[in-house]
C-alpha cells in the first residue's frame, strides 16, 4: 500500500513525522515529494503550492504532481483544499467532505490524454471522490476534534482572484457548496492515472457577497489543519487499496 496526503494552503508538512524530501522530474515537469520514514514509510506527502507557498493555483503543475505520485506507487490520495463557503451549511473551520465538483477552470493542462501518442481515454467522473474513504472521514472526524459535513460540491475557479458576488450567486444556483482554485484538474488527472482520491475542504472564509467583504479566518486554524492531517492519516490507515476503486477509463 502506498498512499499520499496532498496538502493545500496552510498544510506544508506532516506534523511530528520525519520525511525525506525528494525532487523529481518527469515528462510533465518537476515536482517535490516527501517520503515518510519509519512507521510512515508507506506515506508520501506533497504540498500543492510548495513548502513556501510560492506556486499560485493557476501555476501549479498538476500533471507533474500527479505523475510523480503515480511513479512512486501511490494508489490512494487524500487531498485537502482551502475554500470559501458559499452556503451556510458549511461553516468556517468545519470540514466539508467533497462528493462532486463543478469545473470552471480554463487554460490549464487538464489531461494526460492529449495526443495520439498517449492514446485516447475518457475518465468517468460519476463518482469523483472515493465513497469508502469519504465515509471513513465522516466516521473519524469527531475523534480528531473536527466537525464534518457530508455531500459538498466543490466549485473550481481559476483564481488567483476571488469571485464576484454575482459569480457566487450563480455557483449557488448551480448547486455549488464551496469554492476553491485547485480542485480541478487535480481530481480527474489522478483518475486518468488510475489513482483513487478522496478530499476534505476547509472553509476559511465566507465567499464573496455573503459578507460585506471577504474575511479570511486566522484564529486557531493551525490546530484545525494539524487535526486534518491526523484525520487523513487515520483514514488512509483504516481503509485499504482493495476497498477503493479508481474511476474507469471509458
Ligand atoms: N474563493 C476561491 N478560493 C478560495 C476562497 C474563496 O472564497 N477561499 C479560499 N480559497
Amino acid at each position: 500500500m502506498t498512499v499520499a496526503i496532498l496538502g493545500g494552503t496552510g498544510i506544508y508538512n506532516l506534523p511530528r513525522i520525519d520525511v525525506s524530501e525528494k525532487k523529481v522530474s518527469n515528462e510533465y515537469g518537476d515536482a517535490v515529494i516527501y517520503e515518510g520514514q519509519g512507521d510512515y514509510s508507506d506515506v508520501i506527502f506533497m504540498t500543492r503550492h510548495g513548502a513556501d507557498h510560492s506556486t499560485p493555483p493557476h501555476k501549479v503543475n498538476y500533471r507533474a504532481n500527479m505523475k510523480a505520485l503515480k511513479d512512486h506507487g501511490v494508489k490512494r490520495i487524500m487531498a485537502t483544499y482551502a475554500v470559501g463557503s458559499i452556503t451556510t451549511k458549511y461553516q468556517v473551520l468545519d470540514i466539508a467532505v467533497l462528493r462532486d465538483f463543478l469545473d470552471f477552470t480554463s487554460g490549464r493542462e487538464f489531461s494526460f490524454f492529449d495526443s495520439i501518442e498517449r492514446g485516447i481515454g475518457h475518465v468517468e467522473m460519476s463518482v469523483p471522490y472515493c465513497p469508502v474513504m469519504s465515509a471513513k472521514i465522516l466516521e473519524l472526524a469527531g475523534s480528531h476534534n473536527l466537525k464534518a459535513h457530508d455531500g459538498a460540491t466543490y466549485v473550481a475557479t481559476n483564481g488567483p482572484r476571488f469571485e464576484s458576488p454575482a459569480e457566487i450567486k450563480f455557483y449557488q444556483k448551480m448547486g455549488g457548496d464551496v469554492v476553491g482554485m485547485t480542485g480541478c484538474p487535480e481530481v480527474y488527472l489522478a483518475g486518468e492515472l488510475g489513482m483513487v482520491m478522496a478530499a476534505v475542504a476547509l472553509p476559511i472564509n465566507l465567499a464573496a457577497g455573503l459578507e460585506e467583504k471577504i474575511t479570511i479566518h486566522e484564529g486557531n486554524i493551525d490546530q484545525v489543519r494539524e487535526n486534518m492531517v491526523r484525520l487523513m492519516l487515520g483514514v488512509l490507515k483504516n481503509t485499504s487499496d482493495a476497498d477503493c476503486h479508481p474511476p474507469k477509463l471509458l
